[in-house]
Order: structure tokens, then sequence, then C-alpha cells
């Protein structure tokens, strides 16, 4: 048996422990296990496979990144081919990607990625391709899993800069604007801002007037908390408005959304005539050694991954449904994408203790 190991899309911490795990328990099944680097790059001529070793995972699981690397580019599928006038065309390179696959041996391949990643999992499973998804977003917005790993990472470092933020903001007197990661979800926010006490909590789930969040500041300020600290989620919204986008995307990029901080902060301080500052957190949630809570859950969806492909659960994604590691249809993960259900006690009890969601 040779199995394949691919990660694609942004990164998230714990991605190398999940290559790890899964490594290591081929290997005791007596299986060959190749690394296809840059996402599918390597089976499309754009980087290359590697065999995958004791020795190539030994000392990685507490590494952040992927010893593979990875991209947000490489849909096969929708591949961005240069044409000679310099512009971009869609091209479909996916049955050069089976072919090469073939050629190289490949009986199964496991592919470790988000949304997107397991969505060209399922098109290359309906191809026949033998394939095992693991979901990875540190917005934790994949259906069909309670956590993905990556995300508890994300939320401690958003709880370390807002605890940062919070001494700095008492001494200026200052309203302090910290956007996270959530393009769709806002559970960074929701979770990093209510663990970390944040005085407003903005998610794309519930677009906010920026009324309601001056009323929260002001309201603060007349009890004599002259500061205030807001949380945004990249993806938030106000009622009137759309999602910010950031500049032009390359090709084969998926929209780039990120910014609204600066806005709001701007409209808060028309408003309220309180000083007020933003900063966006951006990569350094990505970034850096993932928390033992990520290692662990990255670890058993590793194990998992290996032990589907024993089953032969093609076409299935590991996941966890506390307390077990499971695994589902890679289609549920397709479904929807998974957000912030308003009527969980998390978003009530930030509610009852006094936190203002802009609504
Ligand atoms: O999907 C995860 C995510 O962290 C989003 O929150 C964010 O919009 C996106 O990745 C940014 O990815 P990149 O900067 O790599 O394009």
């Amino acid at each position: 048996m040779r199995i394949a190991i691919s990660t694609g899309g942004g990164d998230a911490r714990g991605l190398n422990a999940v290559i790890r795990a899964a490594v290591l328990s081929a290997i005791g099944r007596g299986w060959e296990v190749l690394g296809i680097k840059r996402g599918f790059g390597g089976l499309l001529g754009e980087d290359e496979c590697i065999p995958l070793t004791r020795d190539s995972v030994r000392g990685i699981a507490h590494l952040g990144g992927t010893i593979l690397r990875t991209t947000n580019r490489g849909n096969p599928f929708n591949y961005p081919v240069r044409q000679t006038d310099g512009s971009f065309a869609a091209v479909d390179r996916s049955e050069e990607l089976l072919e090469r696959a073939r050629s190289l041996g490949i009986d199964a391949l496991i592919t470790i990625g988000g949304d997107g990643s397991l969505a060209i999992a399922q098109r290359l499973f309906e191809k026949g391709m033998r394939i095992v998804g693991v979901p990875k977003t540190i917005d934790n917005d994949v259906s069909g899993t309670v956590y993905t790993f990556g995300f508890d990472t994300a939320v401690n470092t958003a709880i370390e800069a807002i605890d940062k933020l919070h001494t700095t903001a008492e001494s200026h007197d200052r309203v302090l604007v910290m956007e996270v990661m959530g393009r769709h979800a806002g559970f960074i926010a929701l979770h990093a801002g209510l663990a970390a006490t944040a005085d407003v909590i903005l998610i794309p789930e519930i677009p906010y007037n920026v009324d309601a969040v001056c009323a929260k500041i002001m309201e603060r300020d007349r009890r004599g908390r002259k500061f205030s600290i807001v949380v945004i989620a990249e993806g938030a919204h106000p009622v009137d408005g759309d999602e910010s986008v950031l500049g032009q995307s390359l090709a084969g990029e998926a929209k780039r959304i990120g910014g609204v901080c600066g806005r709001l902060a701007w409209e808060i301080q028309e408003r309220t005539g309180k000083e007020a500052r933003s900063l966006v957190l951006g990569h350094l949630q990505r970034g850096g050694a993932p928390t033992g809570y990520d290692r662990l859950l990255a670890t058993r969806f590793g194990g998992a991954a290996t032990r589907a492909v024993a089953d032969g659960k093609w076409g299935e994604m590991v996941a966890l449904q506390t307390p077990h590691i499971v695994t589902v249809p890679i289609l549920t993960a397709l479904s929807e994408t998974r957000r912030v259900d308003l009527t969980h006690d998390t978003v009530r009890t930030a509610r009852e203790v006094g936190t203002s969601f802009g609504d």
C-alpha cells in the first residue's frame, strides 16, 4: 500500500502534527507514504512529491506551518494558467493530476484542508480517487466537526493580544478595535472576545449597527470605564453595508477580505468623540507553535485518517464529535458553512454579562 498526503488552503497550527501521526501510523501498518508538496502542486509539475519516512516527521509536532507547504491558489479543477498576453485563464487539470497519481502508484490520498480543499477532494473522489479528508481551518467553520485544529491556538493568540490591549487602552482612555480572522463565521471573535472580556464583539452572523456599538462605549464611559475593547471578525459587516474587501486578489485566490476595523474605529471616534485606534491581528493567528489542545486534536485526526484509509472509508473525512473522533461524508462538510449558533449558551452568556454584539 502506498498512500499520499497533501495540505491545502491557508495553514493552521497543527498541520505538522496531523502529518506526523498519519505517517507514523501508516508506516506502522507497513505502508509507504508520499508527501505531495504545495497543495496538489506536486502532482501538477509545480512542485515535487517526496517520500515521508520516520526521519521526515521527526520533531515536527510542535512546529507551526506545514512541512509539505501549502497554497490557496491551486484548485486543479480551476487552475490559473498564464496566457500569452499575460492574463490568467482557469484550466481543468484534474485528469492530469489523476494520471500522475496513478503513475506514482498512489493507492489512496489523505488530504488536509478547509472547505475549498475538501470541495476539491470531493470532486476527485467522484472521479474515482480513493480519498480521505482531514478538516482544517482556524475559523472553525467546517460542518460535521465540533472543532478543527488551529482554532484553539488562534483563540489563545487573540486572547493574549486582547489582554495586552486592555492595559494600554485603559491608560489612554482609548477605544481599541481589534480585527481577527473569520470570513464567514465569528468563532474566533466570540471565543477570544468573551474569554478576554471584550466589551463589544462583532461577528459576521450579526450585522452591526454603529450607533449600538457607540451606545455601549458611552454607557461604559458614564460608569467611569473610559476605555473599551472591540473585537471584530474580518467578515463582520454593518447592517447597511457589505464586508470589507482588501485590494486585489491574485489569480486563483478567493476574495481577500479585511480592514473593517479601521473604518469602524474612525466611525466610533467621529460619533463618540473618544480616541479610537485599530489593529489587524492577521497572520499572527496562524504562525508559531500549536497549543496542547491543537496538537492533541491534530494527532488524533492524523491517526484516525490512517484508520479510515485502512477501513476504505473513501469520500469521508475525520471529525470530532466530542468525545470521539468519527468519520462523516465530506459532503457533510460541504453542505453548509458552520456558523455561530446565536442561541448557543456562549452567545447567551456573553449577552448576560453585558457584552454588546452591536445589534
Ligand atoms: O480560512 C481561514 C482564514 O484564516 C480566513 O479567516 C482568512 O480570511 C483567510 O484564511 C486568509 O488567508 P490568506 O491570508 O492565506 O489568504
